[in-house]
């Protein structure tokens, strides 16, 4: 079944009669389109493909299942969408609740005449949990880059540099290889390690202090995303017991996922595990998020999260324990769902791992 016809089957099953997506991430799953700006205009029994005069070429290429149209200044976007929704007899229209904002709504429902726009939650998202070979393909070359990055990035490891020489490594080995970096690299090492999302800054790695290395390539449009937790030095005595405690909640929850397991059961398996040494409280974050198209994608291994994993799933594996004044532990990988358990598509080790090495 092609990415459109899934979409077409959940109009039927949701008895939505029309929807014109525009969150670009969808709009690319269902048309194979790779460019930042497109809508898709779908029935059960009709799709077309809109985009503006800068993509008009490449539509010809890259678009696929539907015919595609475009527009050029001066007509406005909300005028040539609305020559579509009205020349198809279109009176009551889906949007994407989850992404479309308020004033692009009201710009569509001033220029959409006789047309009742009516909000669509969570309806490409879940179709595109489920990853096919091709993109799993795609996943995982993302995540052998990323693989090769950490083993590139670990000679440069040492007391006096900074934050910012570090995840520029990191950058710089994705772009030379044709990727780049999935999102700013986080490399954040001593205090600054307790922030999680502590992108690099000037401040030079010490000797005492935990490095965190959060970091993904996109390659060809897909994504990984990985982090690793150092020391630089001598591993104190409470470095190693935090990071052994959310070392054995990854491998625990890694453990636990298969198919049929609820996501938020995934995520309690972490928070118990850190909870027998009091660490529960300093995990603020979900547990993981889906992975592919977007670095966060559809989906969420948290506490209130309904998914259930299902093979062809791809999530991330992140717990972490972040402590002001002292400085935190994540570790990251990233697995896809199989029928029987997961694959790990990430291999960096995990062993507390000390820099310079060797010494
Ligand atoms: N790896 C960090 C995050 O997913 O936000
Ligand atoms: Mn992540």
């Amino acid at each position: 079944m092609t990415n459109l016809q899934k979409l077409q089957q959940a109009l039927r099953e949701r008895e939505i009669a029309a929807v014109l997506l525009s969150n670009i991430a969808n709009v690319q799953w269902v048309s194979g389109f790779s460019g930042s700006s497109a809508w898709v205009l779908a029935t059960p029994a009709d799709a077309v493909f809109l985009t503006d005069s800068r993509y008009t070429v490449q539509a010809k290429t890259e678009v696929k299942d539907m015919p595609s149209d475009s527009y050029a200044s001066p007509v406005l976007s909300a005028q040539f969408l609305a020559r579509h929704i009205e020349g198809r007899g279109i009176r009551l229209l889906g949007f994407e609740s989850d992404s479309v904002t308020v004033s692009t709504l009201k710009e569509w429902e001033a220029a959409f005449q006789g047309v009742q726009l009516t909000p669509v939650a969570e309806l490409v998202g879940p179709l595109r949990m489920v990853k096919s070979a091709e993109e799993i393909e795609g996943i995982r070359k993302a995540c052998a880059l990323a693989d090769q990055c950490f083993d590139n990035v670990r000679r440069i490891l040492r007391p006096g540099v900074s934050e910012l020489e570090v995840a520029i490594e990191i950058e710089f080995f994705f772009r030379k290889r044709g990727a780049t970096a999935a999102f700013p690299v986080i490399a954040a090492s001593g205090e600054n390690s307790a922030k999680p999302h502590g992108t690099a800054t000037e401040k030079v790695i010490e000797e005492g202090d935990f490095l965190t290395l959060d970091f993904g390539a996109c390659l060809n449009g897909f994504n990984s995303d990985i982090t690793r937790t150092v020391v630089i030095g001598e591993p104190s005595t409470r470095q190693r017991e935090v990071y052994g405690q959310v070392l054995q909640a990854q491998l625990a929850s890694l453990e636990a996922m298969k198919p049929g397991i609820p996501a938020k059961e995934v995520d309690a398996v972490a928070r118990r595990v850190l909870a027998e040494a009091d660490l529960a409280g300093y995990f603020g974050h979900g547990l993981g998020h889906g992975l592919g198209m977007l670095v966060h994608d559809f989906g969420r291994l948290a506490p209130t999260s309904e998914h259930v994993l299902a093979p062809g799933q791809v999530w991330t594996v992140e717990p972490g324990v972040y402590i002001e004044g002292f400085g935190g532990v994540r570790i990251e990988d990233d697995v896809v769902v199989t029928e029987s358990g997961i694959e790990t598509l990430t291999h960096s080790p995990k062993d507390l791992l000390t820099f310079p090495e060797g010494r």
